[in-house]
């Protein structure tokens, strides 16, 4: 376990650097920069909107975070990325279609100075996208040293005190963990020999922590979920957390499974199906993209139904997720659930969810409530996994041999406690212990 003290105070700037400057990325950085100007809200973000209760309830001690810990302020960031397409940020802002063009224009002459750097890229990662702002070095060592060249520039440059790296990248395809992954030794030597199996995301994770930087992967790709890049964390104290944005249908199954769970309600079937038109969509259309995806978005009923403990709710509960790219629709994603439940004797009901969401709207306020916790936990002493951010992550990554969280309420607590314990403050459990204190201590 981490030893967790006092952050220090959030001096100076902070540079917030994203591999992929597609949807997400240029969705985060306009409405950043539209808050700067007073023309839109942090909506959707916990470390700017939300408050956190401290103490007793009769203290009325309600404060907002970004007022309870030492977060950098929105006036101190910069942005900055890699892309394999040479768009600046407007450009691609404007390639997106998230946002409209007309508040796009307000912001032509922010977005258009942040320029993409040469990516390093794979194909073999990642199918059905072809770019030309590509790295030219030949060993996959040479390009991780051309990654840190670019951090410590884009740092020199732009008079940071401080970067955090956010993989907004698209999906890579799906592999699994292999003896080249267990150690930083062996790790470096497969960089040196361009092993096939480290994957470009590893790459920016492993520039960034060699320079002690922290690194959030937003996608499902394996990355930093490996013992060699866990180890090198832990070696170079930096915070890491991964893996996968927690939107749109996953976000919704996390906010009602633990419901039914928690209301003994049996589940016989969950489909959840999807379609999207953006070019995440597109990179999910080809099969090994969508494993790695699939994968991710499977694993959350299991961990809060948990069926081997309830076999006669969950045992025989059938899980399915389809993701189909269907152009027109382009960031609007529909997804359609359809919940097969079943109560006293047996009876069965059925819920069905039609969420008609805009995935980039829902994912730019976790870019930025991620990548301004992950500096406070670097300047709070604290590195390796970032557990208590299991609340913004579909796939949350946890120390071996222990299952992840997925219930929203409970990581939320969790994300509460951490900040109450970072900054010396009683952790509220919300199991009633404070109310019988009260009661005891009013007798
Ligand atoms: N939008 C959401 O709600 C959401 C939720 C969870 C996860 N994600 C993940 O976040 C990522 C970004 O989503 P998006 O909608 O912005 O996708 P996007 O396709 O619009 O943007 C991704 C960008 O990454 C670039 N890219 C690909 N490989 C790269 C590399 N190796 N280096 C640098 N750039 C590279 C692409 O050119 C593209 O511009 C995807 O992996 C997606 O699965 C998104």
């Amino acid at each position: 376990m981490d030893v967790i003290k006092k952050p220090t105070e959030a001096k100076g700037k902070l540079g917030i650097l994203m591999p992929g400057l597609g949807a997400v990325a240029t969705t985060l950085i306009a409405g950043v920069e539209a808050i700067k100007k007073g023309k839109s809200q942090p909506i959707g973000s916990l470390t700017q909107m939300s408050s956190i209760r401290l103490g007793k309830r009769t203290e009325n001690r309600n404060p907002l975070i970004k007022d309870f810990v030492p977060l950098a302020k929105l006036s101190d960031i910069v942005f900055g990325g890699w892309d394999i397409y040479e768009d600046n940020v407007y450009e691609a802002a404007v390639n997106a279609s998230v946002l409209e063009l007309h508040q796009l224009a307000e912001l032509k002459t922010e977005l258009e100075q942040i320029k993409p750097m040469s990516a390093v890229f794979d194909p073999n990662y990642v199918k059905n996208i072809i770019g030309t702002n590509i790295k030219k070095e030949t060993t996959k060592y040479d390009l991780a040293l051309a990654l840190m060249k670019d951090m410590e520039k884009f740092k020199a440059i732009n008079n940071c005190d401080r970067l955090v790296v956010v993989w907004c990248a698209s999906t890579e395809k799906y592999i699994e963990p292999t003896n080249i992954h267990t150690s930083i030794d062996e790790f470096e030597k497969a960089l040196k020999n361009n092993d096939e199996l480290i994957a470009p995301s590893m790459i920016y994770a492993y520039a960034a922590l060699k320079l002690g930087i922290p690194f959030v992967n937003g996608a499902p790709n394996l990355t930093v979920d490996i013992p060699a890049l866990i180890e090198l964390s832990k070696q170079t104290k930096t915070p890491i957390a991964g893996k996968d944005f927690k939107t749109g249908q996953t976000l919704m199954k996390t906010i009602v499974a633990p419901g039914l769970h928690a209301r003994a309600l049996g589940v016989s079937g969950w489909f959840s199906t999807n379609i999207l038109g953006n070019r995440d969509g597109k990179v999910l259309d080809d099969p090994e993209n969508f494993k790695t995806k699939e994968v991710s978005k499977l694993s959350v009923l299991d961990e809060i139904f948990q069926p081997e403990s309830n076999p006669i709710l969950y045992g025989e509960m059938y899980h399915k997720v389809r993701i189909n790219y269907y152009p027109p629709r382009g960031d609007n994603k529909e997804s359609w659930d359809n919940i097969d439940i079943f109560g006293w004797m047996g009876y069965p009901m059925q819920i069905k969810i039609n969420f008609l969401c805009r995935d980039s709207i829902l994912a730019a306020p976790i870019v930025l409530d991620l990548a301004l916790f992950m500096d406070l936990a670097k300047r709070a002493g604290m590195d390796g996994i970032q557990e208590w951010l299991s609340f913004y992550l579909k796939s949350p990554q946890t120390a071996e041999g222990l299952k992840p969280e997925h219930d929203v309420f409970k990581q939320l607590i969790k994300l509460q406690n951490t900040l109450r314990h970072m900054m010396g403050e009683d952790l509220i459990t919300h199991l009633g212990l404070d109310y019988y204190q009260e009661l005891v201590e009013s007798m």
